[in-house]
């Protein structure tokens, strides 16, 4: 059973219609890069909690975390409606795998995220640590539309801050966007496209690739990678060449 404490939201930031992070005060334990919370709210006299990424660095007492309104969803419309001092449930431990220790050494490291699935990768690199053993870092975010890149201007900061280890490219699938590619990541990959961008082959014995967000993305991906770069999922007993995360 998960131990619940009470959260005071301290700041709301509404990116576009659907898309807002939300910043909260709470006394969790200490979680690690990567891990996700479970928000909740009572609402009908029924507790409705879901799973949420910190984007916060472990070292950052301001619990942010990036959502979208999923339209009929049960919590993420009623999160949606939250203001600065109201209150809502957090989870005191932090759960998930998709962490940097679950991550073997490699020469290439892929970020790879949909949506608001870039949220782990942001509080993996804020924080910094563990990421020496790998040469170059590759942060993709692929998006909609344009306006849905909330996080550009943090990602050039952490692209500055690694200076020349941290790659970072945009994906816009639904209109043409300035520096970003425009498509779907599998079929980026499949025409040479993302590793021309980027400057960086995609290969088994250089690579680790992490995938994050859209289910269809994540099965769609490591599907390709397996029939066309030859690469397997990692397993703890039987190491690979991808860790994966679905938010659905
Ligand atoms: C490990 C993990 C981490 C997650 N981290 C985040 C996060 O950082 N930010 C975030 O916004 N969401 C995140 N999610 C998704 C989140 O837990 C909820 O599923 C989402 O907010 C929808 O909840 P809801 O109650 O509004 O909709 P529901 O009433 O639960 O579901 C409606 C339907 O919407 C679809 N759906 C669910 N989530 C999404 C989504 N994100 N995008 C599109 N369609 C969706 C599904 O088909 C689902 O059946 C994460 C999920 C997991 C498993
Ligand atoms: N983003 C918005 O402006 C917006 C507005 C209102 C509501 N919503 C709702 O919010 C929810 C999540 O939307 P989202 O935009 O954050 O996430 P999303 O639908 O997962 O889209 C994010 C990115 O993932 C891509 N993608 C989707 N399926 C893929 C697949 N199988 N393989 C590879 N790439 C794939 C999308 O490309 P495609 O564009 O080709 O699908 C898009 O570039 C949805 O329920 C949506 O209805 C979003």
């Amino acid at each position: 059973m998960a131990n619940w404490v009470t959260g005071k939201v301290t700041d709301i930031t509404n990116w576009t219609d659907s898309l807002f992070s939300i910043k909260v005060h709470a006394p969790i334990e200490k979680f690690t890069a990567g891990q996700f919370a479970k928000l909740a709210l009572e609402i009908e006299g029924t507790r409705i909690q879901r799973a949420y990424s910190y984007v916060n660095s472990p070292n950052d007492n301001n619990l942010e975390f990036y959502l979208v309104t999923v339209p009929e969803g049960k919590l993420s419309p009623r999160l949606a409606t939250l203001k600065a001092g109201d209150e809502l449930l957090v989870t005191e431990q932090a759960a998930g795998f998709f962490v940097l220790d679950e991550v073997p050494d490699s020469q290439t490291l892929w970020m790879i995220s949909t949506g608001t699935a870039i949220g782990p990768y942001l509080s993996i690199l804020q924080l910094g640590d563990n990421l020496d053993r790998f040469e170059n870092i590759v942060l993709i975010h692929a998006v909609r539309w344009g306006k849905d890149l909330s996080y550009l201007p943090i990602m050039k900061e952490l692209e500055k801050k690694f200076q020349g280890k941290l790659r970072i490219q945009t994906i816009v699938s639904r209109e043409k966007w300035p520096d970003s590619l425009m498509g779907r990541i599998p079929a980026l990959i499949e025409n040479g496209e993302l590793e021309a961008a980027v400057g960086l082959p995609i290969q088994a014995s250089s690579s680790h690739i992490m995938l994050c967000g859209n289910p269809q993305m994540v099965r769609d991906t490591q599907q390709l990678l397996k029939e066309q770069r030859n690469m397997t999922k990692h397993l703890r007993r039987k190491p690979g060449h991808i860790t994966s995360e679905q938010y659905w």
